[in-house]
């Protein structure tokens, strides 16, 4: 019975093409590789997702909430036609982007997350994603939404995506915006880099070992620095939930 009823909740996934993995230098001069996952190699990653569910800086918590409850609902087959691609640098877990397709030529984007700041790891890693929907997936649109403000910039404005009010984004319920397979040409020659074969040293490297990484985002030692916080720009609301918790007042 348990066995008959895992065939009705299991989603039947249907055929995709592999997503061939690419190499690129990074700002900083280090190799990156962008490869699709392993479904053994979840819960590896989830453990890297898991603190950053607690940054509230740059709306880390909420992405990386959702992340977690994606790559798990991979993990115990319970999402249909879900990608999942990483970012390494070294071995090291540099990105997570994901999406789906939705039905033949509409791809859905759920996210993009970066694990190391200030090098564009995350456009890079978006950019290979909006490459596999448009070359591999053959998806005519990627409906595409953001949850922070960072998002917005770096993916809705940079690829001046198409607003589409009628459509709704299956995240958060919010009207979707559309990268259509126009707006990926004249953004390619700009926003997607990379190279194929990758390396078979490099890829020998990505393929090891999903490492640790070296400096998440991480919630910090002052209420205080929480960006969100800036939206009351006296911070006295932070200030006031201090004191009593140092039980400096009542
Ligand atoms: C959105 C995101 C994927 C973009 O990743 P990215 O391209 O690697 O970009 P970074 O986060 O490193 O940098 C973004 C900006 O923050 C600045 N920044 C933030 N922290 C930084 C740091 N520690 N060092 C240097 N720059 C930093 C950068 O200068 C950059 O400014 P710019 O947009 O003017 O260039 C990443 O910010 C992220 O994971 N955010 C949290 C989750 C999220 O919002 N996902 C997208 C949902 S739509």
């Amino acid at each position: 019975m348990a066995t008959e009823l895992e065939g009705v909740l299991r989603p039947k996934v249907s055929p995709a093409p592999p997503f061939p993995p690419k190499y690129m230098q990074i700002a900083n001069g280090e190799m990156m590789v962008i490869r699709p996952i392993e479904i053994d190699e979840i819960p590896v990653i989830l453990e890297y997702v898991q603190p950053m569910i607690h940054v509230e800086r740059d709306y880390y918590d909420i992405v990386a909430a959702r992340v977690y409850a994606e790559l798990l609902a991979q993990y115990v087959h319970r999402i249909q036609d879900q990608y999942i691609l990483i970012a390494q640098v070294d071995g090291e877990l540099c990105s997570i982007v994901n999406g789906r397709t939705l039905k033949p030529g509409i791809g859905v984007s759920l996210h993009t997350i970066a694990l190391r700041r200030g090098l564009r790891i995350g456009a890079h890693a978006f950019a290979a994603k909006m490459e596999y929907h448009m070359d591999y997936l053959n998806h005519e649109e990627v409906m595409i939404v953001a949850e922070s403000p960072i998002g917005f910039r770096r993916f809705l404005i940079e690829y001046n995506l198409e607003e589409r009010p009628e459509t709704i984004h299956e995240l958060g319920g919010v009207s979707a915006y559309a990268l259509t397979r126009k707006t990926f040409e004249a953004a390619r020659g700009k926003l997607v880099v990379g190279r194929r074969p990758v390396p078979d040293d490099l890829l020998a490297k990505a393929n090891a070992e999903i490492l640790p990484p070296s400096d998440p985002p991480q919630m910090p030692d002052d209420l205080l620095a929480a960006t969100r916080s800036m939206y009351d720009p006296t911070g006295t609301a932070l200030r006031a939930q201090r004191l009593k918790q140092e039980g400096r007042v009542k």
